[in-house]
């Protein structure tokens, strides 16, 4: 198939846990907002969680007035934040399961066991001009409920795969890299649009921009990390640069 142009979302929400742990007001989430869409990223994505732990209202606020492109509002589907996405009118809003004592989004969203309520929020979100996406497990089954939920698009977890390259596990690594071949094969003859993030850094984009149906990625906390050595517009410059290496190679 024809490839896809692939979009780089840049997650800010680690600088928002750097400013957090000194209470202040620096570093600013909007700043970097700025900052990554200046050195070329598509979108911002930013999750409001229900703890307040890294990103803020008055965050999403400013960040949805101050940049150009895209914002891409990551939340949980409860009464809450459906009510301040509305409010806040994002582009797009991804939505998560969302646990207190995770460190991060663990797993992707129950859309087989949870489907009622996920279609309830996606229809709500939808009617107010807001893309959605589901943030699920690269599985079969996931796409099927997403169809069946009337969803745009979807976010395959790529945790499990990112995880078991980093420890060498090429067995585990070729499995997980097979599920999400299948699940953005199988989203884009559905078609739903399909994107994908989480623990990627400048190797497993590489690889996963060479995915075809894939047209997008949300990438934070490794960009964030590099950030601190090479300043923030060189890593997403960086980054940039391993995608279109990925997505020319394939
Ligand atoms: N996509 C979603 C839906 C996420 O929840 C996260 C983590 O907040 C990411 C992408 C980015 O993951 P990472 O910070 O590991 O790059």
């Amino acid at each position: 198939m024809a490839f896809l142009p692939l979009r780089l979302g840049v997650n800010i929400d680690h600088v928002a846990t750097v400013r957090n742990a000194r209470g202040g007001s620096v570093p600013d989430p909007c700043r970097a907002a700025i900052e990554a869409i200046a050195a070329g990223a598509d979108g911002i994505t930013a999750h409001l969680r229900e703890d307040r732990r890294h990103i803020r209202d008055a965050d999403m606020e400013a960040i949805r007035k101050a940049i150009g492109k895209p914002l891409n509002f990551e939340m949980a589907a409860t009464e809450e934040m459906l009510a301040i996405a509305i409010r806040t009118q994002p582009h797009a809003a991804c939505l998560v399961p969302e646990k207190r004592s995770e460190r991060t989004t663990e797993g992707g969203l129950d859309v087989v066991g949870g489907h009622d309520q996920v279609k309830a929020a996606t229809h709500r979100l939808k009617s107010a001009g807001i893309r959605v996406s589901l943030f699920i497990e690269p599985s079969l089954a996931a796409i099927d409920a997403a169809v069946s939920i009337g969803a745009p698009v979807v976010e395959l977890h790529t945790g499990a795969w990112a995880e078991a390259f980093a420890a060498g596990d090429d067995v585990a690594a070729d499995m997980e890299f097979a599920r999400i071949r299948a699940a953005a094969a199988y989203a884009h003859q559905n078609e739903i649009e399909c994107h994908a993030g989480h623990g990627l850094n400048y190797q497993t984009a590489r690889l996963i921009a060479a995915v075809p149906q894939i047209a997008e990625l949300n990438i934070g906390h490794f960009i964030i990390g590099e950030a601190i050595f090479l300043g923030l517009a060189a890593a997403v410059k960086n980054m940039r640069l391993a995608m279109n290496e990925g997505r020319a190679g394939a």
